[in-house]
């Protein structure tokens, strides 16, 4: 009979056959799953586990310090990476989604690598995959098609020449949850929404800017905060705003404004594979789009997705 805290037990004993006294090193992301991995592999060999958490600039509003704090008071030996400059330099004039994509996975590896040789004899990659990551890269990616690379960081521990350990690779995201509340992890990073890796920059359709981003930032704060407060953040699967590449024309005080538009959406759905917009109530909607047409200069006007998946998919790039 499968329980968090029997999986919790038995994976701890056999990562700690598995991995000895060798050193290990883990990428967190700030989402559940790569947190859990952590704890799971802290819980079994201590401070053998070093992590690291790169910020590529492509993080939510406040994200990267909010996370590394709360991961610095569950005891994890985390190493902060500020590498803002970088990505965003190697992104310049990129508009091809995909190519968005490969430069952010390129540019990660790179940058973990570096930081992750300054750990003396490390043996190990551990990775927070889970199963349905594996069914998801051999059903997107097949031979001839590349729906898109999803899976962004796959080229890593062919580069690293570390051995990988992945201790959720079997488990489903609900499960994930649970192990996750077994081992007391904060229930912000236990509900958190799926965030994708390449973050912000498939969400600014077109050319990425620090400037696209700094908007980008301060609508989907409002958006995701208004959530939280309205008490809707946890009946939605996913959410968050797309920085469209077109300007509106629109009417502030006596002049005429031509500024840009933003799409908020919202899913439901159980692995992503699926989804369906959200109903939320229309008074919601409407006091968010005020509050950021009137908070966030450069934009004047919101609109609402309202298309599934398929033939729609989650984001749109
Ligand atoms: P789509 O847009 O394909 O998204 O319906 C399904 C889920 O996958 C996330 N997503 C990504 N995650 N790298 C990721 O790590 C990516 O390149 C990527 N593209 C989409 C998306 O946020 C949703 O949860």
């Amino acid at each position: 009979n499968w329980t968090p805290d029997s999986f919790v037990d038995t994976t701890v004993k056999s990562l700690q056959e598995k991995l000895g006294n060798d050193k290990v090193v883990l990428g967190l992301s700030g989402g559940v799953d790569s947190s859990v991995a952590a704890l799971l592999l802290h819980r079994a060999i201590g401070k053998n586990l070093t992590c690291i958490f790169v910020d590529n600039g492509l993080l939510r509003k406040d994200e990267f310090t909010g996370v590394l704090d709360s991961y610095q008071h569950m005891g994890l030996n985390v190493i902060g990476v500020d590498a803002r400059d970088r990505f965003l330099s190697e992104l310049k004039g990129k508009t091809d989604p995909e190519e968005k994509r490969k430069t952010i996975g390129r540019v990660f590896i790179e940058v973990f690598d570096v930081e992750a040789h300054k750990i003396q004899d490390v043996k190990w990659l551990a990775q927070g995959t889970i199963y349905p990551d594996i069914i998801e890269s051999v059903s997107v990616n097949g031979p001839s098609v590349t729906i898109k690379s999803h899976h962004n960081v796959g080229g890593l521990p062919e580069k690293m020449h570390l051995k990988v350990v992945e201790p959720l690779n079997l488990l489903f995201k609900d499960e994930v949850r649970r192990v996750g509340r077994s081992l007391n992890l904060e229930e912000t990073i236990l509900n958190r929404h799926p965030f994708p890796g390449p973050g912000l920059a498939i969400r600014i359709l077109g050319e990425i800017t620090p400037e696209r981003v700094a908007l980008l930032q301060e609508v989907d704060h409002i958006f995701i905060n208004g959530l939280k407060t309205s008490g809707l953040y946890d009946s939605v699967w996913q959410a968050g705003v797309i920085l469209l590449p077109v300007q509106t024309v629109g009417v502030m005080g006596d002049e005429r404004t031509y500024e840009n538009a933003v799409a908020l959406r919202a899913v439901s759905s159980t692995d992503g594979m699926t989804a369906d917009w959200v109903h939320l109530p229309y008074e919601f909607l409407a006091n968010i789009s005020n509050e950021i047409i009137n908070k966030v200069r450069g934009v004047n006007r919101v609109v609402y997705d309202i298309s599934s998946k398929p033939p729609a998919t989650i984001e749109w790039e």
